[in-house]
């Protein structure tokens, strides 16, 4: 039986991108044999200038019959103008509530030969391999909210935080599977000390932890995790936390490496996931053909691991990028003076030489 995959171009460098990611994964698929099938649906801005809507029925069903789903990026300034429910950016969030997708998977390894571009000192952030699961359908930004009410002769607005047990157990649960396939270290960050859900949160991941003798627990509250990711980044192996904290943490992490471009993530679902890197549409450099295609062919290799359990697929794809980079190869966002400059097509054409 062919494996589905959905490939979702988006706006933008979407569509340059995931062409790059196809092309390496029909590589991938000709050395290892795992017959994958790809077809191609609209969303963002490209569905709603055909269909008047950023996420058509028929995006949604083919991704909900699919093996997983590949995704560009969507959005760019010429729908700025159109109405706020229709924005290219809901395409997104439709795809999370409709697949259920509800666990965010950002993996943050350094890679030796860009360690300059970090903000960090290479001594303390060389070495650096972490992945933030980060839940991404509950907590605050899903709760009760009240934009504005009276409160004792003022006005006051607020948002409700909430989590059951259920919600942490999926999540936790697959932070500490993770671990098993890496270096069986998980941190659960929250803010105990303070928050009603973030005891709850403690509560649930120290019984399931009970289960998993062979992965390591540590609890770490959210204010100390931001000055630990600075200060001694290569500590850490699983970080798993709610979706506020998972926010601004995978975003802090994100730069440690230096490179966004170069960034994969995967949501996780129940059934379906879906794979995109974590940069936008960059629609400044759009239709160029000089994107950075590594983030995309990184969130393919995702896709090989957790929706079609391809381990050996992934790690030579990761292989090969490493190598690419580590012979000189750099597009236009990371080029500087003695590197070999390269536009996507070249990029990608060079990893899928390495891949034999
Ligand atoms: P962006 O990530 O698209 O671009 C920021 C800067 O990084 C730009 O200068 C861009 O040229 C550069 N850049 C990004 N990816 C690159 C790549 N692969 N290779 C080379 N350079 C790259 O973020 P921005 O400009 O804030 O947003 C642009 C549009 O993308 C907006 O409409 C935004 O809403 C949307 N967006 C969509 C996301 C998604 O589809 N998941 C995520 C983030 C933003
Ligand atoms: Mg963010």
């Amino acid at each position: 039986m062919p494996k589905k995959i959905v490939v979702i171009p988006g706006d933008g460098i979407g569509k340059e991108i995931t062409d790059s990611a196809v092309a390496v994964l029909k590589k991938i698929d000709n050395k290892y044999k795992i017959d994958l099938e790809f077809s191609y649906y609209d969303a963002g801005g490209a569905a709603y200038d055909k269909f008047k809507k950023p996420l058509p029925e028929e995006t949604l069903n083919a991704a909900k019959n699919s093996a997983a789903v590949l995704f560009g990026a969507v959005g760019g300034d010429k729908w700025d103008n159109v109405a706020p429910e229709l924005r290219p950016e809901k395409a997104i969030l439709g795809l999370r509530k409709e697949l259920g997708l509800y666990a965010n998977l950002r993996p943050v390894k350094t890679i030796d030969a860009l360690i300059k571009y970090s903000p960090l000192k290479s001594d303390i952030v060389r070495g650096t391999d972490i992945v933030i699961v980060r839940e991404l359908i509950g907590g605050i930004y899903f709760g009760e909210k009240c934009e504005r009410e009276k409160y004792k002769g003022t006005e006051r607005a607020w948002d409700l935080e909430n989590y059951s047990i259920p919600e942490v157990d999926r999540i936790v649960r697959l932070a500490i599977k993770i671990a098993e396939g890496r270096r069986k270290k998980v941190t659960s960050v929250d803010k105990a000390n303070v928050l009603a859900t973030s005891r709850l949160w403690r509560r649930t991941t120290a019984k399931i932890a009970g289960e998993y003798p062979m992965v390591k627990l540590e609890n770490m509250y959210v204010d100390n995790c931001a000055m630990q990711l600075a200060i001694n980044p290569t500590a850490f192996d699983v970080i798993v936390t709610g979706n506020l904290f998972g926010d601004i943490l995978s975003d802090e992490a994100a730069v440690l490496g230096g490179s966004i471009g170069l960034m994969p993530s995967a949501s996780i679902g129940e059934h379906t996931s879906l794979f995109e890197p974590i940069h936008g549409s960059a629609p400044d450099i759009a239709g160029r053909g000089i994107a950075n295609p590594l983030g995309t062919i990184l969130s393919a290799a995702m896709l090989l691991r957790y929706s079609l359990h391809e381990e050996a697929a992934a790690c030579d794809i990761e292989a090969a990028v490493d190598e690419v980079l580590a012979a000189g190869y750099r597009t236009a966002d990371l080029f500087t003076a003695g590197f070999k400059k390269v536009n996507t097509f070249e990029m990608t054409q060079a990893v899928i030489g390495l891949i034999k």
